[in-house]
């Protein structure tokens, strides 16, 4: 069935910037962007449920972890960016070329710039998981640039869909700066209304002229996309592994079979229903926990109470 939605143009895309002309349309299922949205539903559900995305969204990320995620996305957009401009006047490529508005190659240099220092160049390196998607970018970008916009779109797309949300979360999680010191991956200063420009790119890729075989090659080329990601969020919870277990090791884990899941604690289940401050305030006794200290201090509190039950009871 036919499904209408606004959809945006723009006359002008880059220079002067974007003029955004709103126009209803009618989209029907054999459209790119719906064929795109139709056939990545299942493993973007797959994306959004591997453990290293669902703690990420609880909070529960550490900032080595978060550094490596940044290092995993500077290498794949150095790609991607790299093979857009190798084909941005190519037919098939040139209506989605929004460098302005979309590159994250530079975004993401400072951001590593920010977490590593001025040397940071010399400190990262590519990952296994994320070398396998660079390899497939260049692959696509010179053998066959038409699936270069299935690359696009899984990335771009994303960004501006859940990047607002992945900035608050991290920002607070790993108390970075409000000015946005090491978050610059997630700041689209060119784009004012995502949800506009969303609609421009998924009108532009539906006036791209390609025939059905093509689309369905796209498809499963976004599909192949969205794999390449979930490939990099397990290296990286399995990275995560080790490095948890060092931080476990110097602390002294006081919820033993726990093992300092803060989705286990029992005041978890509030930060569902609340605005996440009483994860906050459950992080926070979590933390207390970990030191001798607030070992000390909840066990004053926990024999006081004792001690008024036995009293109250005699
Ligand atoms: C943190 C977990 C994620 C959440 C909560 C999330 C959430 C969303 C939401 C709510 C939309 C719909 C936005 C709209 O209708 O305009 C969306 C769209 C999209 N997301 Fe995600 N997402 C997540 C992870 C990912 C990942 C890992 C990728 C790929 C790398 C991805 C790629 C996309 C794409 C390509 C779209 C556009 C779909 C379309 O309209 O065609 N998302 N996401």
């Amino acid at each position: 069935k036919s499904v209408e939605k606004m959809e945006t143009t723009a006359d002008v895309s880059n220079g002067a910037g974007p003029v955004y002309e709103q126009k209803k349309e009618t989209l029907r299922p054999e459209d790119l962007s719906e064929m795109l949205a139709a056939g990545t539903k299942e493993i973007h559900e797959k994306a959004e449920n591997t453990q290293f995305v669902k703690d990420f969204l609880k909070g529960r990320i550490r900032k080595e972890l978060f550094k490596l995620g940044a290092v995993a996305l500077y290498y794949t957009y150095t790609a991607l960016e790299e093979e857009i401009e190798r084909n941005k006047d190519h037919p098939h490529f040139a209506a989605l070329y929004f460098p302005t508005e979309l590159h994250r190659h530079e975004a993401l240099a400072r951001d590593l710039e920010y977490f590593y220092g001025p040397e940071w160049k010399s400190h990262t390196s590519c990952s296994k998981a994320t070398q396998n998607y660079v390899d497939r970018i260049h692959q696509v970008g010179q053998e066959d640039p038409v699936l270069l916009v299935a690359h696009a779109y899984t990335r771009y797309m994303g960004d501006l869909s859940g990047g607002q949300v992945l900035k608050k979360v991290a920002q607070r999680a790993l108390k970075l700066p409000a000015t946005g010191e090491g978050l610059e991956f997630y700041q689209f200063d060119a784009i004012h209304s995502a949800k506009e420009f969303k609609q421009l790119y998924r009108s532009r890729m539906n006036e791209l002229e390609l025939d059905m075989e093509t689309k369905k090659r796209l498809v499963d080329e976004a599909v192949k996309a969205f794999l390449f990601n979930i490939e990099v969020f397990e290296e990286l919870e399995e990275i995560g592994k080790t490095i948890q277990e060092d931080v476990l090791d110097a602390g002294m884990p006081v919820h033993g079979a726990m093992g300092g899941d803060i989705s286990k604690c029992p005041y978890y289940a509030a930060k569902m229903a609340t605005s996440g401050g009483t994860a906050y305030i459950c992080q926070l006794a979590m933390a207390a926990l970990r030191h001798p200290t607030g070992q000390v201090l909840f066990a004053t509190w926990f024999a006081a109470l004792a001690g008024l039950a036995a009293w109250y009871l005699m």
